[in-house]
């Protein structure tokens, strides 16, 4: 059986999902954040170390204002309300992609990475504002000015996600069958599951159910 260390999820299908049943993008959104808790709980009970949730791309701040200002009030509630709770429970939150939003919320993330640092039961890793082309760009950059070598090495070492093991699975719902710049180099040996169903609607039972197929696949990494 292979091991399970670290889970990747884009987490789509929150727009459809609310403009279906509540006539609402955003009650979408809302549904999404209950999923969102639901998954940590089964990544917990999975023993899993790492989970890297795709919360927003470099992209979607082309979306409406409105909407973009729905998800960071979520996402500011959500840890304004449960970090005492996740630090309790000794889970770690770790911020990748660019921390370039309101002076408040970039406070709240700050003091969430820094309070839950040395936890290490689960590492949450928030995927914010994070595009992976723009990762590699500023790997490369950074690999240029120390004068250090090109190599797989060095590259990993100069991303955001240096010291984090590369995801063994990558799950997408929403029925929708792109990576949509997350985590291209990371990706590169992650078993992929296209889900089709939206995310507030997959479940524990959904992601048992892809944790127990990805079990047993054989994994080459190449060779035979
Ligand atoms: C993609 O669905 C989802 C997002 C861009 C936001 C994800 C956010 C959450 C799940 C809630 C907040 C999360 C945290 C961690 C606090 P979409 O809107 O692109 O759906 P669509 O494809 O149906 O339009």
């Amino acid at each position: 059986m292979n091991p399970l260390n670290h889970v990747a999820i884009i987490m789509d299908g929150n727009g459809r999902w609310g403009l279906k049943y509540k006539n609402s993008r955003n009650a979408g959104h809302k549904a999404g954040l209950k999923t969102v808790e639901k998954i940590i709980k089964a990544t917990i009970k999975n023993k899993i170390k790492f989970l890297t949730l795709y919360a927003f791309s470099t992209e979607n701040w082309r979306r409406p204002q409105k909407e973009i200002a729905f998800l960071f009030s979520l996402l500011e509630n959500f840890l304004s309300n449960r970090l005492n709770e996740l630090h309790n429970q000794n889970i770690r939150i770790k911020i990748i992609g660019k921390k370039s939003f309101s002076q408040r919320l970039n406070k709240l993330l700050n003091l969430s990475e820094k309070k839950t640092l040395k936890n290490d039961r689960l590492q949450i890793n928030l995927a914010l504002n994070y595009g992976s082309k723009s990762e590699l760009i500023d790997a490369f950059k950074k690999i240029k000015k120390n004068k250090e070598n090109i190599n797989e090495r060095n590259l990993s070492r100069n991303l955001q996600t240096k010291n984090i093991p590369d995801p063994d699975l990558l799950i997408r719902t929403g029925n929708t069958k792109r990576l949509s710049n997350f985590l291209l180099w990371q990706v590169a040996y992650s078993e992929i599951f296209f889900e089709k169903k939206l995310w507030p609607a997959f479940n524990e039972n959904d992601y048992k159910r892809i944790i127990k197929e990805y079990k047993s696949i054989k994994r080459n990494f190449g060779k035979i």
